[in-house]
């Protein structure tokens, strides 16, 4: 059996049981083939928008002896909506995650289960989500390889959400060490941000915005 990361884990683990999955971005089709010869989900298709990545999940399939599909496809677009009912689209930046949502009108239904992994700003991948009606069900913060990783789930229910410290805080928990690790970080990077902007003129709306997210976030790992 295909041994996976931690962080792939932590996403085969976030997998309804029994779903069919598509795997956008698939890559050397670890996590595809894990899903279904562990029996998490019921079909699978790797997707990707690079022949050579697919040749790789190809060869690994075939390997693993998995019955997969394979599928060339830039996001979902070659991708049945009736098929799909998990999405996971993991290892890519937040925009590029969002950009591949925001031309899958049909992900908007409450039948469909997102799992999404950013590799940067998470904080504008939960606002996107926020305020396009996605509801973020469940996040977890994941260490592997010395990195951190959050790992988000989301399903379609219509509501709004226009609170920006949430965008910087999703559903991580100031109980978990992993969780805190993450926000740490992310603390650090504004931090930065904050010194960067501090005596720019033009930028002292995003100062005053960012000032309270930073202290809103201080006072949220204090509070245990
Ligand atoms: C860094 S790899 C991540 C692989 C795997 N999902 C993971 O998390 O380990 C990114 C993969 O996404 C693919 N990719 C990038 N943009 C894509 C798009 N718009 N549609 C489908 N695949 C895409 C790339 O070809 C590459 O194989």
């Amino acid at each position: 059996m295909i041994t996976l990361s931690k962080r792939l884990d932590v996403i085969a683990r976030s997998v309804p049981f029994g779903s069919n999955a598509v795997d956008v971005g698939a890559d050397h089709g670890y996590l595809a083939i894990y899903l279904k010869k562990s029996g998490i989900a019921k079909n699978v298709i790797a997707c990707d928008i690079n022949e050579l990545p697919l040749k790789n999940a190809y060869c690994n399939a075939q390997k693993y002896n998995a019955d997969i599909q394979l599928c060339l496809s830039d996001g979902l677009e070659k991708i049945d909506p009736s098929f799909a009912e998990t999405i996971i689209i993991a290892g890519m930046g937040a925009e590029v995650i969002c950009g591949i949502i925001d031309r899958a009108k049909w992900l908007k239904a409450k039948d469909k289960t997102l799992i999404l992994q950013p590799m940067n700003s998470p904080e504008y991948l939960r606002e996107y989500l926020a305020t396009n009606g996605f509801l973020i069900t469940a996040e977890q913060a994941v260490e592997d390889g010395g990195k951190l990783y959050t790992v988000i789930t989301a399903k379609y229910d219509g509501r709004v959400i226009t609170d920006t410290l949430f965008y910087y805080k999703g559903l991580l928990s100031n109980k978990s060490d992993t969780d805190r690790l993450f926000l740490q970080k992310q603390l650090r990077r504004l931090e930065s941000w904050l010194f960067d902007i501090e005596n720019l003129p033009s930028k002292q709306d995003e100062y005053t915005k960012l000032e309270y997210i930073v202290r809103s976030l201080k006072q949220f790992l204090e509070e245990i």
